[in-house]
Order: C-alpha cells, then structure tokens, then sequence
C-alpha cells in the first residue's frame, strides 16, 4: 500500500475540518487538524512551527472568521484572521514545500449577475466578511504560488453551526419559521467539500500543471434558495420522525441582519470539474445523508 497523503489542516472544530477528518481514513489520507492554541491565525509568527511539525504533503487552508454579521463590526479581526492569517499559513506552505488548497467563499461576489458565477467573474463583496475572504485569496496566491483556491457556498453538515442545525433547533420551540426566498445557492455539505479537497490535494501533489493551480468553484450539483432548503429539511425530518415547522418565505428585505448578502450565490462548477474531475453530489442527496445522522438521534420530535 502507498503511503497515506499527510494534509495539515487549519483548524480542527470547523464543519470542514471535521468533514475531512472523518473522511480521511476512507480515503487512506493522514488528516492533522492544527486548532487553537496550536495554530492561531492571530499569531501569524507561530503558524509556521506548528505547520512545519505536522510535516504535510499539502497545506489545508479551512480556519476562518466565519460570523458574516459579526464581522461587520468586528472587520479587524475577520481581516487578520481571513487575510493576513490566510497569507500567513500559504507563506509558511510555501516555504515547507507543500502545496496550499484554500477555501473561499461566494460572498466574495455582490451577487448581482442572473447566471451562476465563473472564476474570472468580476468579485465586488458587498460585506466585510467576503471583502476579508477576497483578501485572503489575494494573500494566498501571494504566499505560494502553488495554490488552489476553492470556492464554496451554503455550508452544511451534522456538527458545528450551520442552516439545518438552526433550523431543526427552531422546530423545537416554533410552528412557522419566516425564512428568506429571494437569496439563490447551493447548499454544500461539508463532507463533499471535503471529498473535493482530498482530489484536489492529492492532484496538486502528483502533478506540477499550471491548469490545476488558481481559483476553482465547488458546490453541490441544484440550487434553491434558503426557504426551499428549509421545506426540505422540514420534509425529510418530519419523515424520520423529528421535529417539523411550517415555512414563511419571505423578502429579504423582511428579515433584518447587519450584513448585506449577495441575491446571487450560484457558482458555476465546471472549470474543477474538467481540471480535477470532481462534481459533488446533488444538495438534496447530501442532505439526506445528513438528516440521517441527524434525526432522530440529536433532533427529535417535542413530545
Ligand atoms: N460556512 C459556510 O457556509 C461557508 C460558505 C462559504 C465558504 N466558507 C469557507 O469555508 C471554510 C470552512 O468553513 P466552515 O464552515 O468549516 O467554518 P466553521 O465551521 O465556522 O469553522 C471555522 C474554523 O476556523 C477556526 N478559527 C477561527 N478563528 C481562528 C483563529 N484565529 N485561529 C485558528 N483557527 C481559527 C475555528 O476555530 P474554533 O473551532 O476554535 O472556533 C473553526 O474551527 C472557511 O474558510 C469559510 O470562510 C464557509
């Protein structure tokens, strides 16, 4: 048997981190998942040692400032962690030798254009979230020029902080829950994410081409917008035997937060699809997978 690929990874509690650690040993990868205080993305002069030591064939850039609203009075420190953080963890990369694969976001788009958006789009982040992930993707390919940038969208998976917890977690307490219709995406499960990323590691390892380095775009196969995959979620829950609500769509204009968030989060998937070969699965087969793990275990129905 060849030796397992050795990815360090930014972060260990993140929805991708877990994702890839469960996934690693199917796929014969050695995941070491570097969190705080190990690895702070504040303490830029540290993250070399403690990337250094886990001796990776592939640097795995998931650790991020990722509280969207947050962020918008707190834009020093989602820059610090997203930007210079980032920047940091490709330098140090670079520096072992290792290729970095970094995970970005749609929120790096204003969300204006009516077609799902290309790498080469024009970016215009209309929050301070996505300006510091722009920058940060800016920062990498600074940092080492043997990088992918992968960006994803709509986040979920059974642990962490994400819509399908929220939303089963308000089921309990609520019979109609006002969710957003008029914001478009594709909601990306966490372990496909993580799928993608050991294809794209181990292709950036094995192979030296230009054509598999740059910016990619990763989501699941559909789209709906966020009241859709709540319907969804309330339909495969009420199934299982868990808890269940009614939905509201509603404008977002409805449903006051203290980020903008782009109408338009659809991300065209063909260029990692043709360079890398891998297409993840459709949102809603993903989601089933996570429901099943979800309900009735953790969520069950009030009695
Ligand atoms: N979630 C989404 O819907 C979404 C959408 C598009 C793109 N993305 C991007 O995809 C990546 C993975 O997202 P995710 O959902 O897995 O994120 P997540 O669950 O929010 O986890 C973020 C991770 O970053 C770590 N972190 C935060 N500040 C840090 C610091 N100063 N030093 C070291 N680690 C720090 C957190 O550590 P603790 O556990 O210690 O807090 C956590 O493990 C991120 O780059 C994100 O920007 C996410």
């Amino acid at each position: 048997m060849t030796r397992p690929l050795r990815l360090a990874v930014t972060g260990s509690q993140g929805q991708v981190a877990r994702a890839l650690v469960e996934r690693g040993t199917q796929a014969n990868v050695e995941i070491i998942a570097l969190g705080r205080p190990k690895l702070d993305l504040l303490e830029p002069a540290g993250i070399f040692a403690a990337l250094e030591a886990a001796r990776p064939d592939v640097v795995v850039s998931a650790a991020a400032y990722t509280a969207v609203d947050l962020a918008e009075s707190h834009s020093a420190e989602a820059d610090a962690i997203n930007a210079i953080g980032a920047g940091a963890v490709a330098k140090a990369a670079a520096k072992l030798g290792a290729p970095v694969v970094h995970l970005s976001t749609d929120y790096v788009f204003d969300g204006l254009l009516a077609r799902p958006y290309h790498e080469d789009d024009l970016t215009g982040p209309v929050g301070a979230y996505g300006r510091s992930k722009l920058a940060g993707e800016r920062a990498v390919a600074v940092g080492n020029p043997d990088h992918a940038i992968l960006r994803t969208a709509w986040i979920f998976s059974p642990f962490g902080k994400n819509f399908v917890r929220t939303m089963l977690q308000l089921a309990a307490t609520r019979e109609e829950i006002s969710v957003v219709a008029d914001q478009q995406g594709a909601p990306t499960s966490a372990h496909d994410i993580a799928d993608g990323v050991i294809r794209v590691a181990r292709n950036l390892k094995a192979d030296l081409a230009p054509r598999l380095r740059g910016i990619f775009h990763l989501t699941a196969q559909g789209e709906a917008t966020w009241a859709e995959f709540a319907e969804a979620i309330f339909v495969l829950s009420r199934q299982a035997g868990g808890p269940f609500a009614r939905v509201r769509p509603v404008p977002t204009s409805a449903y006051a937060t203290p980020a903008r968030r782009p109408p338009n989060s659809r991300l065209d998937n063909s260029k990692i699809a043709r360079e890398h070969g891998v297409v993840l699965p459709h949102w809603h087969e993903a989601l089933a997978v996570c429901m099943a793990r979800l309900v009735p275990g953790e969520f069950k129905k009030a009695s």
